[in-house]
């Protein structure tokens, strides 16, 4: 069992004196899955990557690696393992290459080709010989990313890869991390963004307070669940009446849309008009992630970002 799972976390708890960052989560990461590790700021996901790199020793529980304890007394265990936590450490005066030929050094093995083939691959190639001082946030991460694969990891740990990001740079971080995960690589990420790992991930478990709310495959927690969407001129007053309907329930009010669960498409028309309140349009369909991620932390969308 334990070596069908690259990462193991067995009810990992961390307390700092009274606050309770993780508090007993369990999850297993299988070969070549992209995990997200989902939750709002503060919920206990750098906690848990560090106890997870052995940065952190847990209060109680245990983590393992390709089915081995982790503990900072083995550190032979995390040889395979590539992290990025927070942004690279990086040389500002010294290039893209001649930052990675100083971490190549830390693997006697390597090949010297390996570091354009890293360049190449998380496209520095061209900027492979400027000051790394000169590079956007994308860029640099980039750089980071390419340092944390240098030793070809079997593991890819990454925490909030994307954080402090413009759109152009997170679509590029995603694309590579796919990329990396079609060659065999399994990744796991942290983010509070959930329209992240709703794109790359295949697996998410999402922690709240430090513990677990939730977790299951992307496509079966986004069919969990059906819900009627109605375009209403005021969401807020459709949302208040829709909670009067007898067996509704998951409303949310989201831009000109409200979803509610739990009623037929007839049962929500029909209350609405009622009421003086006539739907532009109407649908019934999956409750889409985002509202499920909502309904899990009970979090507003304001709040997550
Ligand atoms: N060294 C520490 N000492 C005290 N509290 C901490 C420490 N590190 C984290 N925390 C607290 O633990 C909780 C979880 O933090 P963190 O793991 O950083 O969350 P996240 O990465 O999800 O934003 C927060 O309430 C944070 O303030
Ligand atoms: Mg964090």
């Amino acid at each position: 069992m334990d070596n069908e799972f690259i990462l193991q976390v067995i009810n990992l708890k961390k307390h700092f004196r009274d606050v309770k960052a993780v508090d007993g989560i369990s999850f297993g990461v299988e070969r070549g899955q992209i995990f997200g590790f989902l939750g709002p700021n503060g919920s206990g996901k750098t906690t848990t990557i560090g106890m997870i790199l052995a940065l952190i020793h847990p209060t109680a529980g245990e983590v393992k690696l390709f089915g081995k304890p982790v503990s900072p007394y083995q550190p032979k265990v995390l040889r395979n393992v590539g992290a990025l936590v927070s942004s690279p450490v990086l040389v500002p005066y010294l290039s893209a290459r001649q930052n990675l030929v100083l971490i190549a050094r830390l693997y006697p093995d390597l090949k010297p080709s390996r570091i354009a083939e890293i360049l190449e691959l998380v496209g520095l190639s061209g900027a492979s010989n400027r000051m790394t001082s000169t590079f956007s946030t994308g860029m640099k991460q980039r750089l980071g990313l390419g340092m944390a694969l240098l030793h070809k990891p079997a593991l890819l740990v990454l925490d909030e890869p994307t954080n402090g990001m413009d759109p152009n740079g997170m679509h590029e971080v995603r694309n590579l991390l796919v990329n990396l995960a079609n060659q065999g690589v399994t990744i796991f990420l942290s983010s509070h963004l959930l329209y992240e790992v709703e794109q790359i991930c295949d697996f998410i478990a999402l922690i709240k307070n430090g513990r677990l709310v939730s977790q299951g495959e992307v496509r079966n927690l986004v069919g969990q669940k059906k819900a009627v969407k109605v375009r209403v001129k005021s969401t807020q007053q459709a949302a208040r009446l829709l909670r009067e309907l007898p067996g509704s329930n998951s409303i949310f009010p989201n831009g000109e849309f409200v979803t509610v669960a739990g009623v037929s498409s007839q049962a929500v028309v029909a209350h609405l008009t009622s009421h003086g309140v006539i739907p532009s349009e109407v649908s019934y369909g999956p409750l889409d992630l985002e509202n499920l991620f909502l309904e899990m932390t009970n979090q507003t969308t304001k709040e997550m970002r």
